[in-house]
């Protein structure tokens, strides 16, 4: 039994025992100036409730016909005016474009929603920088090319096949088929294609191939509405569809007669709705995000191909969150806060800490830095080991990155909900950051109901 006289000693030792048991997770004065720095990326509550008012009223804006041209947010009718019933079947020709890849894959619907439909065979193309930038109209060649590879390798070349094409940049449609070309985002630049309707550059294309005598193309659409159909085909609750990946963008049923820049027939067909293609990507051109836009934000977009434009995208998707790191971590070394050890001249040059390692960074269960450790070996081209410090900072700025996207989406998100003021909707997302991002599902619920 311990004498009254040694209790306080036993006391000390115990108190220094916890001190030194958690020494490590004591925030150091580095930590606290690199935490100090990055605050800036962190939004709180009431900007983002003031984000997803000015994104409720742009959405508005964008759909009528004085503001359309204003609006950041075009909303862009679709010309699709009724969802999936899921009795749909046939084989169809789904082409892809939107991304690093072009996809080709045959896709069979059953008919009836207790069946799955069938997807297969496919095929991705990686397409050469050349392509994505080019003069002409080698894009839409290039396209067709794979078409005919795509054929010959499923020997496909009897079969009647309808073609239905993703094209995931913003487009005036003028019916289901004809979509024009607004501008390019995502790292995309051929100016001879803007202010032509891609359909029909796609029809001609197809039509120099006579291989190709056999496919029919049916419908042009964006990312975003292919998403809300594929979901709504088995779920009827779906009204809105969400991309988060190369880029970010949404699509909502809206009611027609609050579309006043659809011109079309409005009371042929019996429903009275239409999805719209908001192209929120461009949010924040008009001014509506520079209370929250930091320096590192404007160098991303300074050093983009598109500047200026699509601000909320280069805020959230994975062609520029890898980039907002980098610029970043690259401030922090440059005032020494991190990597004093370790030589990080690669992270001078664009593109070298990717949205891929920053998912694999947040991946790390809390306390343990293998991946972050992989993913800057990759990154700095270092066989040295990164001390601990550094990793826990790289992972912080990762961390306060990706959670303003997911605040950002859910912000955006709540505004169309509140826009539709439906009671019970399912939310279909697609796109590589979504699926990949070990976080984002969570982040952006509980952004929306905050
Ligand atoms: C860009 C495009 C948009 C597309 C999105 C996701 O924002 O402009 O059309 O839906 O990326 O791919």
């Amino acid at each position: 039994m311990a004498t009254t006289a040694s209790i306080p000693l036993k006391r000390k030792r115990i108190a220094e025992n916890i001190l030194s048991e958690t020494q490590e997770i004591v925030k150091t004065d580095t930590q606290k100036s690199i935490e100090d720095h990055c605050r800036r990326l962190h939004i709180d509550n009431h900007q983002t409730h003031i984000v997803e008012k000015r994104m409720r009223l742009s959405i508005e804006h964008g759909l009528t016909k004085e503001g359309h041209e204003l609006s950041s947010v075009k909303c862009f009718p679709t010309y699709v005016r009724n969802l999936p019933t899921g009795k749909e079947s046939g084989r169809v020709m789904a082409l892809d474009l939107g991304g690093t890849n072009f996809r080709v894959l045959i896709v069979s619907l059953p008919g009836s929603r207790d069946k799955k439909p069938e997807i297969g065979p496919q095929q991705k193309f990686t397409i050469p920088k050349e392509v994505m930038v080019s003069q002409g109209t080698e894009l839409l060649d290039y396209i067709a090319r794979n078409i005919s590879a795509f054929i010959k390798a499923h020997k496909l070349g009897e079969e009647k096949l309808s073609i239905g094409f993703t094209f995931s940049f913003p487009c005036t449609q003028q019916g289901l088929t004809s979509a024009v070309l607004e501008k390019w985002t995502k790292g995309f630049k051929c100016p001879e294609v803007v202010g032509k309707d891609v359909g029909k550059l796609l029809c001609e294309a197809i039509r120099k191939r006579e291989e190709l005598s056999k496919v029919e193309f049916k419908a042009i659409l964006n990312d975003s509405t292919g998403c809300l159909m594929s979901c709504a085909w088995s779920d009827p609750k779906c009204r809105v569809g969400l991309i988060v990946g190369t880029g970010c963008n949404a699509c909502y049923l809206e009611s027609l007669d609050k579309v006043q820049i659809y011109s079309g027939e409005k009371d042929g067909s019996s429903s009275k709705t239409m999805v719209i293609n908001t192209e929120w990507g461009a949010f924040g051109e008009c001014g509506e995000l520079d209370f929250i836009l930091t320096p590192w934000d404007l160098n991303v977009d300074k050093e983009s191909i598109n500047p200026g434009m699509h601000v909320y995208e280069k805020m959230i998707s994975g062609m520029y969150m890898g980039e907002i790191v980098r610029h970043v971590l690259k401030e922090l070394a440059d005032k020494n806060l991190i990597f004093k050890d370790v030589d990080v001249s690669r992270l001078s040059t664009a593109g070298t800490f990717e949205t891929r390692h920053a998912c694999e960074v947040e991946r790390d269960p809390i306390g343990s830095f293998d991946r972050c450790r992989a993913a800057l070996k990759e990154v700095l081209k270092t066989e040295k080991v990164v001390p601990k410090p550094d990793c826990y900072a790289v992972r912080f700025v990762c961390e306060e990155v990706s959670r303003r996207a997911c605040m950002l989406i859910g912000a955006g998100i709540a505004a169309l909900l509140r826009k539709m003021d439906y009671k019970d909707v399912v939310i279909a997302v697609d796109g590589t950051l979504f699926r990949n991002h070990p976080l984002f599902y969570c982040m952006v619920w509980l952004t929306m109901f905050s």
